[in-house]
């Protein structure tokens, strides 16, 4: 019986312990770009660069079936036309899914684009974009994503941005069954990122650099079949984290003021009828 206990305790501390700011060095794996990936010493910071040859990339070892993850990231600064900065989850295999945060580089001067999609089962087409109400490029800030059983939530410097709930109910797809990976790069995308393609990188200014600090993932680990969280799917506030009042009256902020894109009211996109997501309340 003790012994039991004792088991159990143990399981019960692993999922509640909050886990400290990751380590880059034990927790990522630089997966592309060679040298251009270089973890600083102390494992805290990370730096992504992208030259004419090559961007890079590195992705966390291990895949979750819900988390949160938040990353402190500074952007390209100067003229980063073209470049896209990314900080993303994805599945492995066919009929993926994917939530994206994406960061579209733009002339000296000239506001960053931020750029949200979530595919589930292969299909994306569900986009917001943002504007930021700071520079980006000046100093770190702290962008996250959250994916637990009801929603995916956007945040920035935990303001939310956007939100995505589960109504699987009614028949909206929504990612529940595919561990995630979480992948982060630097790479060119001067063909379509920076006013569809008109801007050209300009690679006198090479290399380009972001920079990835502070990395913590808090989730259910799945390692094989075994997931960490099992039943235990309450016991921390970001499997159940949502919008208060507050987060409510920020969102709708964020939303007047710098939302610049939103497939939800794209109606030349969707001749035959917007999708059903788009019908019910935003929040
Ligand atoms: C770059 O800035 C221009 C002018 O403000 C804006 O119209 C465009 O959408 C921006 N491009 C990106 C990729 O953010």
């Amino acid at each position: 019986m003790m012994h039991k206990i004792l088991i159990l305790v143990t399981l019960i501390m692993a999922v509640v312990t909050s886990p400290a700011v990751a380590d880059f060095n034990t927790d990522v794996s630089i997966s592309w770009g060679g040298g251009r990936a270089k973890i600083e010493p102390g494992g805290q910071v990370l730096t992504l660069t992208l030259d004419q040859f090559s961007g890079s990339g590195f992705e966390s070892k291990n895949s979750y079936l819900y988390a949160r993850f938040d990353m402190q990231l500074k952007l390209v600064p100067g003229n980063s036309a073209g470049t896209v900065t990314t900080f993303f989850l994805t599945s492995q295999g066919p009929g993926h899914d994917e939530i994206d945060f994406e960061f579209l580089g733009n002339s000296s001067g000239q506001p960053y684009t931020v750029h949200t999609n979530i595919y589930v089962q292969g299909v994306g087409n569900r986009e917001q974009q943002f504007r930021l109400w700071f520079n980006p490029t000046e100093s770190f800030h702290t962008y996250t994503i959250l994916w637990n059983p009801q929603r995916i939530m956007y945040m920035v410097d935990n303001i939310p941005i956007r939100v995505f709930n589960n109504n699987a109910n009614q028949g909206i797809p929504f990612p529940t069954k595919q561990p995630m990976k979480m992948l982060a790069s630097l790479w060119n995308a001067d063909d379509w990122a920076t006013q569809g393609g008109r801007v050209k990188t300009d690679w006198t200014m090479a290399p380009f650099t972001a920079t990835y600090r502070n990395y913590n993932a808090q989730g259910c680990v799945v390692n094989g079949t075994w997931n960490s969280c099992g039943g235990n799917m309450n016991s921390m506030p970001w499997q159940t984290q949502g919008l208060d009042s507050n987060g409510r009256n920020r969102i709708r902020w964020v939303q007047e003021k710098y939302m610049i894109y939103n497939y939800c009211t794209d109606y030349k996109r969707f001749p035959q009828g917007l999708p059903k997501e788009c019908k019910l309340p935003r929040f």
